[in-house]
C-alpha cells in the first residue's frame, strides 16, 4: 500500500526536493537492517548447496527474487530456497522505475523496503536492477520535456541510491542500453533517457552514482550477447563499442554483466563467447553473469528428455564460460519455473508450439529439484577457484 504522506507535487517527484521524507525512512530501514551478517561465512553455507559450492570456488552465486512470491501460496518454499541456494540476490522488479514510480508524483517503496529487509534478514547480499532502463517505462515518462527527463534521471538514482546507501553491493546502473532495431547511432535503445539525453544519459547516470554510491559496484547489464549468429555478433560488437566510448571518457563503470538468457532456438558457440568475456575483461572491467536461464522452447521430447538437454546446456555454458577464473558473479533469472518470467502468459518467446510451460530453472513448478540443478551443482565442483579478490563477498568467504 503506497504512503500516501510521500505523495510528492509532480516538479518535487521530479526534482528530487521530496527525498528528505525517503531519507527519513531509510533512516529506519538502516536501523533495522543494520547489524545483518551478510551470508559470506562458509559456516553459514551448507557446502552441499549451490551457494556452498560455488563459494568454495570463490563464486557469488544468486538468483533474481521477486517479493510479492512470498504472499503466495508457495512462499515459505520460495523463501526457503533462496535461503539454502543462494548468497545474492538481484531485485527483478522493485527497483525498476515503472514499480517505484507508477505516476509523476508517487514515490512507492513499500516492494523494495521489503526486498531489502528480506535480504538483510537472511545474509544475502543485493545486485540492486536497475536504475536506468530505457524500457518497461511508466507511460508519463514518455511526454518529458528534456530538462523534466534529466531532472528525473537526478532525481531517481539520488533518491533510490540514498535510501538503500551501502544496502547492495552492486547496482544495474544502466540496463540493456543496446537495440539494433532501434536503429541509433551505435546501435542505441530508443527511449525517454537515450531520445532526450542522448548517449550521455549514460555516463550521467554513472557519474552521479558513482558520487552517492563510492563502493558500491557499479555495472552496465546487457542482454543477447551470447549466441553464434548475426544478432549476438551485432550485440557483441555494439556493447564492446559502448563500453570503449564510455570508459574512453573516464566513465566510472566497474563490470559489465551479461545477461544470458539462452534461447535454444539459437546456436551457441560458448568458446566464442567465452572469448569475448575475455575481450571484456581486458578492458579492466569485471564480468558477471546476471540473469542466466534456459529457454528450452526449441525442445522436444517427454519432460524428462527436456529436462536432460536443458541440464546438458547449463552444464556445457557454466563449464566453458566459469573455466575463466576472472568471473566471480553467478546469478540465475529466479531459481524455479513456477517463478520465471517465462511462465508469465503474456511474455511470448516462451510460448512453446506443444503449447506446454517453459522449464527455464533447477527446480520444477512444484519448487523440486531437476536435472538443471545437479548440472549447476556438478559444474560448479568442476570450475577452477576464483582469483580472490577485493569486495568478493564470495572470495571473502572463502579467504577466511
Ligand atoms: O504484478 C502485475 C500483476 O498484478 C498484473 O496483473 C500483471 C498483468 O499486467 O502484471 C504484473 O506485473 C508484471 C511483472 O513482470 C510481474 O509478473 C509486469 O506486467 C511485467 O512487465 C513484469 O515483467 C518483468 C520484466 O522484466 C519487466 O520488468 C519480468 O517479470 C522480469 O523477469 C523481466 O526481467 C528482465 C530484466 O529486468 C532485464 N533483462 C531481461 C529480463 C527478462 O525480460
Amino acid at each position: 500500500m503506497r504512503d500516501k504522506s510521500q505523495n510528492l507535487t509532480r516538479r518535487a517527484a521530479i526534482t528530487g526536493t521530496g527525498s528528505a521524507l525517503s531519507v527519513a525512512a531509510f533512516s529506519r530501514l538502516s536501523a533495522s537492517a543494520q547489524g545483518a551478517q551478510k551470508k559470506t561465512d562458509r559456516n553459514q553455507v551448507d557446502s552441499k548447496s549451490l551457494a556452498g559450492l560455488a563459494a568454495a570456488k570463490g563464486l557469488a552465486f544468486g538468483a533474481s527474487f521477486a517479493v510479492h512470491e512470498l504472499d503466495r501460496p508457495h512462499g515459505e518454499r520460495y523463501a526457503e530456497i533462496y535461503r539454502h541456494d543462494c548468497q545474492v540476490i538481484a531485485s527483478e522488479l522493485c527497483l525498476k522505475l515503472a514499480v517505484l514510480r507508477p505516476a509523476p508524483h508517487v514515490i512507492d517503496f513499500d516492494p523494495a523496503d521489503r526486498f531489502f529487509a528480506f535480504a538483510a534478514e537472511n545474509g544475502l547480499g543485493v545486485h540492486g536492477h536497475t536504475l536506468i532502463w530505457d524500457d518497461y517505462v511508466p507511460d508519463w515518462t514518455k511526454t518529458l520535456s528534456r530538462d523534466e527527463v534529466d531532472h528525473l534521471l537526478n532525481a531517481h538514482i539520488l533518491t533510490v541510491l540514498e535510501r538503500y546507501q551501502g544496502k547492495a553491493e552492486t547496482w544495474d546502473v544502466v540496463n540493456e542500453p543496446i537495440a539494433p532495431w532501434d536503429k541509433n547511432p551505435g546501435n542505441l535503445r530508443q527511449g525517454p533517457f537515450y531520445g532526450r539525453l542522448g548517449e550521455d544519459y549514460i555516463a550521467k547516470a554513472f557519474r552521479l552514482a558513482r558520487q552517492i554510491e563510492p563502493n558500491a559496484k557499479l555495472r552496465l547489464n546487457e542482454a543477447q550477447t551470447e549466441s553464434a549468429d548475426e544478432n549476438g555478433a551485432v550485440f557483441r560488437k555494439s556493447l564492446l563499442a559502448l563500453l570503449k566510448r564510455q570508459l574512453d571518457q573516464g566513465v566510472p563503470i566497474d563490470a559489465v554483466g551479461l545477461q544470458c538468457h539462452l534461447q535454444t532456438k539459437r546456436p551457441y558457440d560458448f568458446e566464442q563467447f567465452a572469448d569475448y568475456v575475455a575481450e571484456l575483461l581486458e578492458l579492466g572491467l569485471d564480468v558477471e553473469i546476471t540473469e542466466l536461464d534456459v529457454n528450452d522452447n526449441a525442445y522436444t521430447g517427454s519432460l524428462a528428455q527436456r529436462d536432460q538437454q536443458v541440464a546438458a546446456l547449463y552444464s556445457k555454458f557454466l563449464t566453458t564460460v566459469l573455466a575463466n577464473p576472472a568471473i566471480s558473479s553467478l546469478v540465475l533469472w529466479q531459481m524455479s519455473d513456477a517463478t520465471s518470467w517465462m511462465a508469465d502468459p503474456n511474455i511470448r518467446d516462451s510460448l512453446r508450439a506443444d503449447g506446454r510451460a517453459a522449464r527455464p530453472l533447477p527446480y520444477d513448478k512444484n519448487f523440486q529439484r531437476k536435472k538443471a540443478w545437479t548440472a549447476i551443482a556438478d559444474a560448479l565442483e568442476k570450475i577452477p577457484a576464483r582469483a580472490a579478490r577485493k569486495g568478493n563477498a564470495a572470495s571473502d568467504a572463502v579467504r577466511r
